[in-house]
């Protein structure tokens, strides 16, 4: 890794701003591989240079990952003049990363959205060429005929003409009103439009998983986490 502006460094990492970390660093608070340092203008090398801010050890991480519980009610945006977005969820410890959440889902739709600043990896999960599966709880008004489920398989025709791509569906009570529906692209309301496509109404959707990476089942509503490394290395896999 270059180098990095040891002010830069800890602003990005949450320590206040580069006034504060002068401040801290006139205060012999900042001790870089042992020393205490004034200038916070050198620069430091972030993966072999060790950094204590305050007798607290500091880890540079240039990206996040989390995954988040998305509870309804909540939008799939960065901010919103009226509605909540799922960045309010988050503490102030992530606020300097700036974070966004990887693709949308509706306000009333929960489960799994990942939160990052890695606009890479996040172009590449919501690429249309890569085809990334995605997996929802989907709750519907009546049941599933055999009839119903062949053709939501194999490719339903929406309301503007567009015709699916093959999907996998799963019956998760005997009454077939709960299934998993595991689609591989993301057309707007897509879910909710495949099953209006054959006269069904969703009354509640959930995203289970996206690419391999299932939702900690231990996640309520509102709650997130960081990935695990094995977690972002299933992500990155799918490119
Ligand atoms: N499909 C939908 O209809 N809504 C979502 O939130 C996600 C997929």
């Amino acid at each position: 890794m270059a180098g990095l502006r040891l002010d830069k460094m800890l602003a990005h990492m949450g320590l206040g701003s580069r006034k504060d970390i002068k401040k801290l660093a006139r205060a012999g608070e900042i001790v870089v591989n042992g020393m205490v340092v004034r200038d916070t203008a050198q620069k430091i090398h972030p993966d072999r240079d060790e950094v204590v801010v305050g007798g607290q050890p500091v880890r540079y991480r240039e990206h996040i990952y989390l995954m988040m519980n998305k509870p309804a009610g909540y939008i799939s945006a960065t901010e919103d003049r009226s509605l909540l977005t799922v960045l309010e969820l988050l503490s102030d410890q992530y606020a300097c990363f700036e974070l966004f959440p990887v693709g949308r889902l509706d306000r009333d739709t929960e489960g799994l959205i990942l939160l990052t600043n890695d606009g890479k990896l996040a172009h590449e999960l919501l690429s249309p060429k890569k085809h990334v599966p995605k997996t929802y709880l989907v709750r519907i008004d009546s049941m599933v005929t055999a009839d119903q489920r062949l053709a939501l398989e194999q490719g339903v025709t929406l309301d503007d003409g567009y015709r699916t791509l093959p999907a996998k569906l799963e019956v998760v009570q005997d009454k077939s009103v709960e299934v998993l529906l595991t689609i591989t692209e993301g057309k707007y309301h897509q879910v909710k439009r495949m099953f209006a496509s054959v006269g069904k109404k969703v009354l509640y959707l959930k995203r289970l998983a996206i690419g391999g990476l299932w939702l900690d089942e231990n996640l309520a509503p509102g709650q997130y986490r960081e990935l695990t490394d094995e977690e972002l290395e299933l992500l990155r896999s799918q490119k």
